[in-house]
């Protein structure tokens, strides 16, 4: 089968979720838990004519310019802050990414954090496991309310919304902020400001972008409401990671609970871990079996289809087709 394209992914997964690729593409893998593409699979760029990858290896001009017969990347992610898609679009590669299919499990995941963090699950977990647990405390693990709080969405796209559903069930009040969504009709409009200066809890899920790096800076955490919880399921580099680290020490706001971080991860000693009022797990929002078997299928048909010359199901740049 010589003829066959060459597909380089940037890790290995699980055989069975790359079904739909087996007898039409020749696959150079790289390691289970690659952190930076390999050298292997470097080598190849010149023959490669699709490429996987998931999002946290970036793809940037320098390996795009070495693959002149690149015909797709497929990116295992909603996200795509990783690739450099205008390098992507001048070349006329089409770049497809995961939408949908993880947005009821990323929502799933930010309720969990929500939670935890209003009752302060972590701490008092440790308190139970290490003794602390005396007697049923009339003043002790006291947390937040969800029902009548009000929860500021930021970034009303499909996980947004996903969100504000669940959070509706929980009797909360709703508002969001984004200048591109709709009206929306469980959740009120406002502004940025608005949402931060109004809200008990604030949810981020954007996508990450030159307008909306360091969005959560110093200014946006002295808005908030002393009392108020930031949760982040969307990327990192969205809030301030030092102006995050003063306002809690600080206990300017009550608390933070983080799916991603940044750096990502976080290093073991970095302060953040110490302080009792941040709550992080390690970008797991997408992370049950029958979720990543989705992304998994969503990019593999992404990039049968630019294999084949077909446009994307789902192309981030679909000026490539004008
Ligand atoms: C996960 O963070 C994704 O972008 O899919």
């Amino acid at each position: 089968m010589p003829d066959l394209p060459l597909v380089l992914m940037t890790h290995t997964l699980p055989p069975d979720w790359l079904a739909s690729l087996e007898g039409k593409c020749w696959i150079l893998k790289g390691p289970v838990d690659a952190t930076v593409m390999e050298p292997t699979l470097y080598e190849y760029l010149p023959e490669a004519q699709a490429l996987f990858t998931l999002l946290t290896i970036p793809i940037g001009e320098k390996e795009i310019s070495q693959a002149p017969n690149l015909r797709v990347v497929s990116n295992m992610a909603v996200g795509v802050d990783n690739i450099d898609i205008s390098a992507c679009t001048r070349r006329g590669i089409p770049v497809g990414n995961t939408p949908g299919v993880l947005t009821e499990g990323t929502a799933d995941l930010t309720m969990a954090l929500l939670l935890a963090a209003a009752r302060g699950l972590p701490q008092a977990s440790l308190d139970a496991r290490e003794g602390r647990w005396k007697t049923w405390s009339p003043t002790g693990w006291l947390g937040m309310d969800l029902n009548g709080a009000t929860l500021g969405i930021v970034g009303m796209g499909k996980i947004g919304r996903a969100v504000a559903k669940r959070a509706a069930g929980f009797g909360m009040r709703l508002l969001f902020c984004d200048p591109q969504a709709p009206e929306d009709p469980i959740a009120e409009k406002r502004s940025f400001e608005d949402v931060l200066r109004e809200s008990d809890f604030i949810s981020l899920h954007l996508p990450l972008n030159a307008e909306t790096r360091h969005l959560m800076d110093q200014k946006a955490f002295e808005s908030m409401k002393p009392e108020a919880i930031l949760v982040n399921a969307s990327r990192g580099p969205v809030v301030d990671t030092d102006a995050l680290y003063q306002t809690l020490r600080d206990k300017r706001i009550a608390g933070a609970a983080l799916d991603v971080t940044d750096p990502e991860p976080l290093p073991p000693d970095h302060p953040l871990y110490k302080l009792p009022n941040c709550l992080i797990v390690p970008h797991i929002g997408s992370a049950t079996r029958n979720t990543r078997r989705r992304m998994a299928e969503l990019a593999c048909e992404n990039l049968l289809a630019g294999l084949q010359g077909k446009r994307l199901p789902n192309c981030v740049n679909p000026e490539v087709y004008a």
